[in-house]
């Protein structure tokens, strides 16, 4: 028998990709953002709860929601793997219906984004993206904050490494605001046709490389994360292309960027693979602003899907 949803699956409020929201909406997010970093007065979401459900660790995602729901007024309820009947074989569709009828929204970090997406078309509640196998859009909203402070969104950026799930959502995240991205990666390893497609249709593809050091040539921000996210093969091969082909970001590497360029890293990160401790703590790396960021990117976001 066919399972119906119970409502429409193209439900505004949910947040399961950055180009789920329109470019003015993502600028309105940052604007939001910034006004909750300079003033978190307010109680916008007093007396809502918010479930976390969460397949894989975390510690940014997790307290920064935590965190945000609590400056909001309202109150988190984190669900870890063990903690719920899913873990026991419980059906997601099934999960999603009760806690719909408890919570005024999900925050879910799952292992496969299309369980993501069955969440949200059997939640009736706002479902937001806590980073998939495909997605971490919520990262992307606090490194286009974190772009903003520091180089402005008409600076040049270079992502090195993995063609991930970060990578991916701020392919669109770019491609939505006009940031000019270029993605340098192994052969073997670039964007697959359809997110290169999205980013067209929403106004440009990124460039993109297997040259680290052309790529990062006098750009005015570096951004990298781990070669092997969670839930792929830590004892596969992979890392082997990246470092074969120079793309752990150390400091000779960012010293071919602009001057004045900031390093970024959505963390956590492995020093000595995809960047040295050196870049990591150097004057140039902005990644505890890039974390903090994710705070009011999120109270934002939050205000607008759940409040
Ligand atoms: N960047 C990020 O999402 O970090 P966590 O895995 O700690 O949540
Ligand atoms: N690409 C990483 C991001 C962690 C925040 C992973 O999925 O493990």
């Amino acid at each position: 028998m066919q399972m119906q949803p119970p409502h429409d699956t193209t439900e505004a409020d949910d947040f399961t990709t950055v180009d789920d929201r329109s470019p003015a909406a993502l600028r309105g997010l940052l604007a939001d953002a910034t006004a909750r970093a300079d003033d978190p007065s307010g109680s916008p979401l007093a007396g809502q709860t918010v479930a976390l459900l969460f397949e894989k660790p975390s510690t940014r995602t997790r307290v920064s929601f935590e965190t945000g729901l609590t400056r909001l007024g309202g109150h988190a309820q984190f669900l870890g793997p063990d903690d719920l009947q899913l873990g026991a074989g419980e059906p997601l569709r099934d999960t999603a219906r009760a806690l719909s009828g408890y919570v005024d929204g999900i925050v879910a970090r799952l292992f496969d984004h299309e369980d993501l997406l069955t969440l949200a078309e059997y939640a009736s509640v706002p479902v937001v993206n806590g980073l998939t196998d495909a997605a971490h859009p919520c990262q992307t909203l606090a490194d286009l904050l974190t772009l903003r402070q520091t180089v402005g969104l008409d600076a040049s950026l270079t992502w090195v490494g993995d063609t991930n799930n970060v990578c991916r959502s701020l392919v669109v995240g770019c491609a939505a605001l006009g940031v000019d991205l270029t993605v340098a990666t192994p052969a073997g390893y670039g964007l697959d046709d359809g997110l290169l497609e999205r980013a067209v249709a929403l106004g440009g593809p990124p460039e993109t490389t297997t040259d680290p050091a052309a790529a990062v040539a006098d750009a005015d921000a570096v951004y990298t994360d781990v070669w092997v996210s969670m839930g792929e093969d830590p004892d596969g091969d992979k890392r082997a292309a990246f470092v074969d082909g120079g793309f752990g970001v150390d400091s000779d590497l960012l010293g071919l960027a602009a001057d004045d360029a900031v390093f970024m890293h959505c963390l956590p990160a492995h020093r000595g693979e995809e960047v040295t401790e050196a870049v990591l703590e150097s004057g140039q790396s902005v990644v505890w602003q890039q974390a903090e960021n994710r705070l009011y990117a999120q109270e934002a976001l939050l205000e607008l899907t759940v409040g």
